[in-house]
């Protein structure tokens, strides 16, 4: 499949490079930061592999990600390193199908994964990539979940990470990417200026760009999510995959998972896909609505961080998903995924961060809207663990706790008083 990869190509103007583990953005469209020439992969012509349908049929866990490795476009002599990522539970969740009136409703848990996000995936195929290139230092953007993740693989791997952060990242999410060795350095501005800085620190540094998805690898990386369920589910379609959209690196590579899947001949279609994004950051639904082939710039006034970007660098190519999917996509405010989080955590035993909790909001919004029917099967993509940073789920004047003697009747009389 991908493994013989035989160009790079520019999703804007259709130029083709060469492939090359240091393969960033389109050469001839650079000069807009917001709207980059992201570099698709042209694979080989697909054939209907037996071997490669048993690798997804019945994947070794034990290798993470590289238990796909060949359909995953790495070069086969490089070592490759796993903390564990991938395989995630696939749960079926009919408390909060119940809840939404739905017949049935199903989680891709990544907020299972070793730095509690689907990011680790991503991770960990540019790491290798990095590897393969001979860096010596990693550098990104990030809301705090890639940069925990790149650290990570980044340290076992024995490099080092800079990671460019927004001021409005909490400690929390600073505190463990320092934990795992990365650099962070709070940048001012918006996502465009921080991307601009990492692009041209990478070039003047010759430090590897470990974007998602300025970084062509990276959505390979979260394809792997398709093969799982397919696997998980028995082969059973779905009718929609909704998940959140921030750089779009989760959206496009799911895309690319379930286009693997149908070339391969083991689904007959790919599913609607559908993007979330926050209203205050809504780039690829203003697009999607106006009937633009690329997202729109907006502001980031939202406090889901994972999915706040003045546009979505990916926008082309998560348009392309949704349009050939014959998916959709809707924003939601911050206070839906605020109420969705506890909802989901209460239904279906999953504490997600706000970023996470939006493919719920969605969901609830899509079927309010007729959109999503009742009786469709509906895959949520919860792609990060409210763990790592417990303050933004809640707000804080939600939290009271009451402090009480070791008094059994106060204890009831405070129980009984809700
Ligand atoms: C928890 C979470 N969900 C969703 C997203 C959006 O993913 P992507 O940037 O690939 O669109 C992010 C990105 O940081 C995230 O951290
Ligand atoms: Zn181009």
């Amino acid at each position: 499949m991908d493994v013989q990869i035989k160009a790079l190509q520019c999703v804007r103007c259709g130029e083709k490079y060469p492939p090359h583990p240091r393969a960033t953005t389109c050469l001839h469209c650079r000069e807009d930061i917001d709207r980059p020439g992201i570099l698709d992969l042209l694979g080989e012509d697909p054939s209907d592999s037996p071997a490669l349908k048993e690798i997804i049929l019945h994947p070794d866990r034990s290798k993470g990600i590289w238990a796909y490795e060949d359909l995953l476009p790495v070069e086969p002599d490089f070592p490759r390193m796993t903390l564990g990522e991938g395989h995630t539970p696939l749960l079926e969740a009919p408390g909060l199908a119940s809840f939404l009136g739905m017949d049935s409703l199903w989680l891709k848990n990544e907020t299972m994964h070793p730095t509690g996000s689907f990011k680790d995936r991503v991770a960990a195929m540019v790491v290798a990539k990095a590897r393969e290139a001979g860096a010596r230092t990693l550098i990104l953007v990030s809301s705090g979940n890639m940069a925990n993740s790149v650290a990570a693989y980044g340290a076992v791997a024995g490099l080092e990470t800079v990671a460019i952060v927004s001021p409005k990242v909490s400690r929390e999410r600073l505190n463990t990417i320092a934990v795992y060795g990365g650099k962070v350095v709070r940048v001012n501005g918006t996502s465009s200026d921080r991307l601009s800085l990492c692009f041209r620190a990478a070039e003047q540094f010759g430090w590897y760009n470990a974007n998602s998805p300025h970084n062509p690898y990276g959505p390979h990386g979260a394809k792997t999510i398709p093969y799982e369920v397919f696997a998980q589910s028995g082969g059973e379609s779905f009718d929609w995959v909704i998940s959140p959209v921030g750089f779009g690196c989760n959206f496009v590579g799911n895309w690319k998972g379930f286009e693997d899947l149908l070339r391969l001949g083991m689904i007959p279609r790919i599913p609607r896909l559908a993007a979330v994004q926050a209203e205050g950051s809504p780039s690829v639904v203003r697009a999607f609505e106006m009937g633009r082939e690329e997202g729109i710039p907006g502001p980031q006034d939202t406090i889901a961080g994972g999915i706040s970007q003045v546009v979505t660098p990916n926008s082309i190519l998560a348009l392309r998903a949704i349009r050939a999917s014959e998916g959709t996509a809707v924003a939601v405010a911050d206070e839906e995924m605020l109420a969705a989080l506890p909802l989901l955590a209460r239904k279906a035993g999953l504490y997600a961060e706000p970023a996470a909790a939006a493919a719920l909001a969605g969901l609830k919004k899509l079927v309010g809207q007729r959109k999503v029917r009742r009786s469709e099967r509906v895959l949520l993509m919860i792609s990060g663990s409210g763990l790592k940073d417990p303050s933004s789920s809640l707000p804080a004047k939600d939290l009271s706790f009451p402090l009480i003697d070791p008094s059994l009747s106060e204890l009831e009389r405070t129980i009984r008083a809700g």
